[in-house]
This record gives structure tokens, sequence and C-alpha cells, in this order.
């Protein structure tokens, strides 16, 4: 059956929510942002806006396609949101939370809605055993990468209960628009994930602890030396340290312990503190 995809939800208005609501909007969908409080989900939607008016000025979007865009997206609570094609869950990385959201959404949208999480590293079998068999044909992995309007790479996930074509259907259609789709295996991390722990373990481990100015040098280095758009410490930052340390939690618990996906002791300090990256305007650096 040929993909029918029209309208979706995503659920979780935070970094990522907010990126992937904006880019289907982009692409002519009809887009409900989605959050625990509709008042998260109004101000991520009017920072979606403000881009789009600056996207503008930067003659990337004439003025009628950022008000056609607008028309597009609208702001939701859970109770309120509408059937809809395809769903994308965006929010905490915790395995029990999205299982309950996944399984009240479950009981609300229609046969037909596709069903997707944007997890970093929780395995997609098991966060689909929170819905009913029927849905598991029709339940992926749709991995965005930060920011999700930007960044080309969607890692598309299938498990052994999906619709046979239906991962391939998908990442046929991020091509057609723009996306590179790589269909990934199941796995702790999938692809990115799990090759970037040594990229954020190894630099935290090189500087050792809090220390701005070589914490400056490696991310120099890296984007120098080995060509990558962010070092490591800025890329922490722009992820949200707290996302980044439930993401190595999750795949250094599933090579069991193994001490080369282990969390840095000072990931944690940070989290404590309260310090997640751009998000809080402190992390490794300041963003007064
Ligand atoms: P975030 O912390 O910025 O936003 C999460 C949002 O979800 C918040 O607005 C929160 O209010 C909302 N939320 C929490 N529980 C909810 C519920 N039960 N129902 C509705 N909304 C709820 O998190 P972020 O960074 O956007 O991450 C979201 C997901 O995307 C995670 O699974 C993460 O692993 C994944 N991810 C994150 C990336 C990043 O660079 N931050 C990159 C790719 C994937």
């Amino acid at each position: 059956m040929a993909l029918q995809l029209k309208s979706m939800a995503v659920i979780g208005a935070g970094t990522m929510g907010k990126g992937i609501a904006q880019w289907f909007a982009q692409q002519g969908f009809q887009v409900q942002l989605v959050d625990t409080k509709i008042e998260i989900a109004q101000t991520s939607c009017h920072q979606i806006i403000a881009s789009w008016k600056k996207l503008v000025e930067k003659k990337k979007f004439t003025e009628e396609q950022a008000l056609m865009f607008e028309t597009m997206l609208s702001a939701k609570s859970l109770e309120e949101m509408n059937d809809c094609d395809l769903v994308i869950e965006a929010i905490v990385e915790k395995k029990e939370i999205k299982d309950q959201l996944f399984k009240d959404l479950d009981e609300k949208l229609p046969d037909h809605c596709i069903f997707a999480s944007n997890t970093s590293s929780l395995s997609i079998a098991e966060l689909s055993q929170a819905v009913s068999v029927k849905r598991r044909a029709r339940f992926l992995g749709l991995h965005f990468f930060n920011p999700a309007t930007i960044m080309k790479l969607v890692e598309v996930v299938g498990t052994s209960d999906v619709e046979d074509g239906l991962a391939m259907q998908i990442a046929s259609w991020f091509q057609k628009h723009g996306k590179e789709a790589a269909q990934c295996k199941d796995g702790p991390g999938f692809i990115v994930n799990r090759l970037a722990r040594s990229f954020y373990g190894e630099a935290l481990r090189i500087v050792g602890d809090e220390n701005t100015e070589q914490e400056r040098e490696v991310d120099s280095i890296l984007k120098q030396v080995g060509g990558f758009q962010m070092g490591p410490f800025e890329l922490m930052d722009l992820i949200g340290i707290d996302i980044n340390l439930d993401v190595t939690n999750i795949v250094w618990n599933a090579f069991h312990k193994n001490p080369r996906f282990a969390p840095h002791p000072l990931q944690e300090k940070m989290v404590k503190d309260g310090r997640f990256g751009k998000k809080t305007k402190k992390g490794f650096f300041s963003y007064e």
C-alpha cells in the first residue's frame, strides 16, 4: 500500500520536537506539536514562527511560504490532539514514560497511524511492546539529528514485527524530501549514537575535570584537524547534558557496563547542578 502521509503530530515540544515539527510543516504537513502542558507547545510554536521570520529575512523562504507554514502548525495538549497519519514521540529518554505515552496513543489514534520514536538509544522492539500487536506492524524508530531542520540524516529503525516494506517506503519518502535516510538495525545507540559514545567519552576522559580552556582546545583541534563541524564539548551542550547522560547510561547498560561506554563523573555532576547546556544557558560553556 502506498504511503499516504498528510498530517502528523510530534509529542514533546523540546529541543528535538520543535525541529521535527518545523521540518514537517515545511514539507506541507498539518503538524500538531504536543506537550504535557499546552503552554510549552505554544511557546515552542512561537519559537518556530520566529525562526521562519528570520529565514525570510535571510531569503531562505518567501513571506508567503512562511505564512503558509504557520497555518500548518498548531500547539496541542495531549487531551486535545486530533487523528493523524504519523506520530513521532520526542519526549524524555526514559523508557517507562515513553511506554505509558505509547499505550495512551495506541488507544487514541486510528489504526492506519504510523508510530515512531525519536529515541537515541532505547530498543525500538522493546518500546513497541507497549502497543497492540496490530500497531507493532506500524511502529518504527525515526531518529533525527539536532538541529532537525538542518541535519540531513534520519536513522530508520525497523523491527521483525514491522510490515514488509514499510521501513523501506519511509526511507524512500525521506530521500525524496531531501533527507538522507539510513536503515539501521535495532541495537543500542543504532549507528551514530553508538559511535558517538567514544567521541564524548574520550574527550571527557582527556580533559578529566572542569577546565574550560582545555575543553575549547579539544573542540578546536577536532574542528581544525579532524574536520568536524563541532567539537565534542559544544556538541554535548547543544544536545543537552541531561539527555546525553541518559543516552550514555542506556548504551552502557545495554553493553553490560563495558567501561568503554561508561558515563563520566563530570556529566553526572553537571546534571545534578542543573547545567544542561545551551537550553539552560550553562553547560561546558556559558550562553548568557
Ligand atoms: P527535551 O528535554 O528538550 O524535551 C522533551 C520534551 O518532552 C519537554 O518539552 C517535555 O515537557 C516533554 N515531555 C516529557 N514527558 C512528556 C509526556 N509524557 N508527554 C508529552 N510531552 C512530554 O528533550 P530532547 O533533547 O528534545 O529529546 C527528546 C528525545 O529525542 C529523546 O528521546 C532523545 O534521546 C532524542 N534525541 C535527542 C537529541 C538531542 O540532540 N537532544 C538528538 C536526537 C534524538
